[in-house]
């Protein structure tokens, strides 16, 4: 957990919203409404659009490219939107604003539903890592040891020979890749991975990670199930993620 400073109150206008670039290389949308400050990510859930460039009334958030709108004091989505907005919790002190950063882990659909105790150890083992834009993660056929959880960035996946076809792209807090490392029978990448921002990523060792996740069965049986979910998803449209 960490609490950054991002700007002064003064600094937005009164029931409007502005865009910044924090600590990390996370971009932040901080929205005043009356008395109260929210602060949300900046990159729109649907596509790779600044959210700062979008409508905002006071009250409803709006995005400008397919109008996905959210509601501001809570972060659900409204209407057409078909995915929340991250919420962080914003500290107002002496007229500057922070926002606490939670880890990536706690909002990683995979781990959602696994015991805090699990959780925790999980948090002990991942390794915090930041990354260039540009940097490669991991090339088509290398080991997969390691899976990795968006903290902020982009990240892009590349398929094919000589792993120059596009496969998609993770952007969201907590999306995990890389999962792999969690599979017996999959012993080298199919897909190459890149920065495509400046990015933090958890890593996680996969069989430190099955240890763990062996010793609470009923978290192991959890996350088992995501993943199934995940494979199936990658089945359908493939590209290793
Ligand atoms: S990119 Fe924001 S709604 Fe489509």
């Amino acid at each position: 957990m960490s609490k950054i400073r991002v700007c002064n109150t003064a600094e937005i206008p009164s029931n409007g919203m502005k865009e910044y670039d924090i600590e990390g290389g996370l971009k932040v949308l901080i929205a005043n409404a009356g008395d109260r400050y929210y602060a949300y990510q900046g990159i729109c859930p649907h596509q790779d659009v600044n959210l700062g460039e979008g409508y905002y009334d006071g009250a409803v958030l709006t995005c400008h490219q397919h109008l996905w709108q959210w509601d501001i004091a809570t972060g659900k989505e409204i209407g057409l939107a078909e995915a929340p907005l991250e919420k962080y919790e914003v500290q107002v002190e002496d007229g500057e604003i922070f926002v606490v950063q939670s880890s990536a882990l706690k909002v990683a659909q995979l781990f959602m539903d696994i015991s805090d105790a699990t959780l925790q150890q999980l948090d002990q083992l991942a390794r915090r890592e930041k990354y260039e834009s540009g940097s490669t993660l991991y090339n088509i056929g290398d080991p997969t040891d390691d899976l990795y959880i968006l903290e902020s960035g982009r990240v892009e996946f590349l398929i094919g020979r000589d792993g120059t076809s596009p496969a998609g792209f993770v952007l969201r807090k907590g999306e995990v890749f890389g999962w792999a490392a969690l599979l017996e029978n999959q012993p080298r990448r199919i897909a190459k991975s890149t920065c495509l921002e400046d990015s933090v990523l958890l890593r996680l060792n996969g069989e430190e990670a099955l240890k763990v996740l062996e010793s609470d069965p009923a978290s192991g049986y959890f996350v088992m199930r995501k993943l199934s979910t995940l494979i199936t998803r990658h089945l359908a449209s493939p590209g290793e993620k």
